[in-house]
Formats: structure tokens, C-alpha cells, sequence
């Protein structure tokens, strides 16, 4: 083997190569997706990687089909002068799945770190391991959060959705509880850009407050939450169908650049949850 692992905490695999110089498309990309699908998140790390975007695009087919967005297969994650959504400010962004707004949902989503800002200036992307928060959840909270469900509303660029889903369901391909939840942002998070519009029912409303408190405190818990604090050059692969993601805020004008690419599993996942798309 090419490359050393070790698990990272509270989960996640790291790969590093295993002695001179590796470059990530000499991986088995085989290896690697029982390795995502085992430890929810895999970090590719000191391996060589792409020259460019569509290089990066051209590696992320090896690992099924890749989702076409308006913007082609390849999202540039970089900060924009004036923003017209939280995506491309520098503001925290709130837990949530990807494509829970698309027609189909991502099994995988797959990062590359052109350029990482320096630790001290904030921009982790975090990860929340939503099988892992049910398990360890007393059973008066989950049976707290197996009664509600979320209605998402959002309009930006590239979509105008409506979706409804369940807090707690099944993970589409295996069966376990997951969790699909998109947070509401913090009521202190001044500036958020192009807010989505959130409602929760089948919770009383005298219970929606410990209804939020007590997920959010869940998700992010230490057991169950990790924060990738990126180096130039890392990819990074996780199971977007267990996991939940959101991004802390970061110095404005950080050199924080990422490019993310959706693989859809195989067969595609047609989003169980959108009622309406445009
Ligand atoms: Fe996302």
C-alpha cells in the first residue's frame, strides 16, 4: 500500500502517502469508497493532486457520476466581494445537506484545497455525524426529533426549492437513522445573506426552543462534530447522506480557497424530500 491511515477524532480517516511522492490518483478509488462509506469522511492529505478544475472534475468521475450544476460540475468556493448568499461571503454557514434543494442528492461530495487559510483565521468546514448523534441520544430527545420535520424554502442563484423532510429518517442506501435538518441560522448572526425560510412542525410550538437547543447542542458535540482545518492541496471526500456540514466564519480577505465537486451514488438518488423546483 502507498499510503499510512489513521483514524481521526470523533471519526474520519486520514490518508497520507506512505513515503516519497504519492499523487491521490494513484489511489484505488475502490479502497477509498469503502473507506467514506466506513468512516463517514476521508482526508486525503500530503499527496499530489490537480493542476487545475478540470483536472479535479476529470479525477471526481473515477468516482461515479458527477452532478451538473448551471455553473458545470465544479464549484468555486472563494469569498466574493459582495456576496449575494452566505455560500460565497465569510460568514459561519449553518448545518445542512447538500442537495437537499437539487433534484438528485449527492452520495459523496468531494473537496480540493487550493489555497487554506492560516488556522488563526477561522474557515474550518465542520461535519456532523448524524448516525452517531442518534445513537448517543437520550430517548426522550430522540423521540423529540423523530416527530418534527423540516420545511425548506431557498432561492439563490441556481434554484428556487421548496423540501420537506423528516428530522430523523433512513439513510437511503443502508437503512440506519440519519438525521436531515437544516439549522436555522444563529439569531446573532448579523449580516447572513439571503436567509432561508425555515419552519419546523409536529412539535408543539412550546417545544420548537428545546426542539433546537437540544439538536444543536447534539450535533455539536464533540463526539459527533469534526472541523477540517484545511491545507493546501488536501482532498476531502465524505458521505453526504449520513453527514451534516456547515462552515465557521473566517477572516475576510483569507486566501480560502475550495473547489467541490457532487458525486450522485449509483443508481442516483432521486431527493425523496423536494415538493418544488425551479
Ligand atoms: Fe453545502
Amino acid at each position: 500500500m502507498n499510503y499510512e491511515m489513521s483514524p481521526m477524532q470523533p471519526f474520519g480517516l486520514m490518508l497520507r502517502p506512505a513515503g516519497g511522492a504519492v499523487d491521490v490518483r494513484e489511489l484505488p478509488i475502490a479502497e477509498l469508497r469503502e473507506h467514506v462509506r466506513r468512516h463517514r469522511l476521508l482526508a486525503l492529505r500530503g499527496f499530489g493532486s490537480f493542476a487545475g478544475a478540470e483536472d479535479f472534475a476529470d479525477y471526481c468521475e473515477g468516482w461515479g457520476e458527477v452532478s451538473l450544476w448551471p455553473f458545470g460540475k465544479v464549484l468555486e468556493l472563494v469569498e466574493h466581494e459582495a456576496p449575494e448568499d452566505h455560500i460565497f461571503d465569510n460568514k459561519y454557514v449553518p448545518l445542512h445537506w447538500d442537495g437537499m434543494y437539487r433534484k438528485q442528492v449527492p452520495e459523496f461530495q468531494v473537496f480540493h484545497c487550493v489555497s487554506a487559510p492560516a488556522v488563526a483565521q477561522g474557515g474550518r468546514t465542520t461535519f456532523s455525524d448524524t448516525a452517531g448523534a442518534l445513537e448517543r441520544a437520550a430517548p426522550d430527545l430522540r423521540s423529540l426529533w423523530s416527530r418534527a420535520t423540516g420545511v425548506y424554502r431557498r432561492k439563490m442563484e441556481f434554484y428556487d426549492s421548496k423540501t420537506i423532510a423528516p428530522v430523523v429518517t433512513a439513510h437511503p442506501v443502508r437503512g440506519f437513522p440519519v438525521i436531515r435538518y437544516n439549522e436555522p441560522p444563529a439569531a446573532d448572526a448579523a449580516g447572513f445573506v439571503n436567509r432561508p425560510d425555515l419552519e419546523f412542525v409536529g412539535v408543539e410550538p412550546n417545544e420548537l426552543g428545546e426542539f433546537h437547543r437540544s439538536l444543536h447542542e447534539a450535533l455539536y458535540a464533540p463526539q459527533n462534530l469534526y472541523a477540517h482545518a484545511w491545507q493546501d492541496g488536501d482532498v476531502v471526500v465524505t458521505d453526504n447522506y449520513t453527514l451534516l456540514h456547515g462552515r465557521e466564519g473566517f477572516v475576510s480577505g483569507a486566501p480560502r480557497h475550495l473547489r467541490r465537486v457532487h458525486v450522485l451514488g449509483d443508481p442516483p438518488l432521486d431527493n425523496p424530500h423536494l415538493v418544488a423546483y425551479e
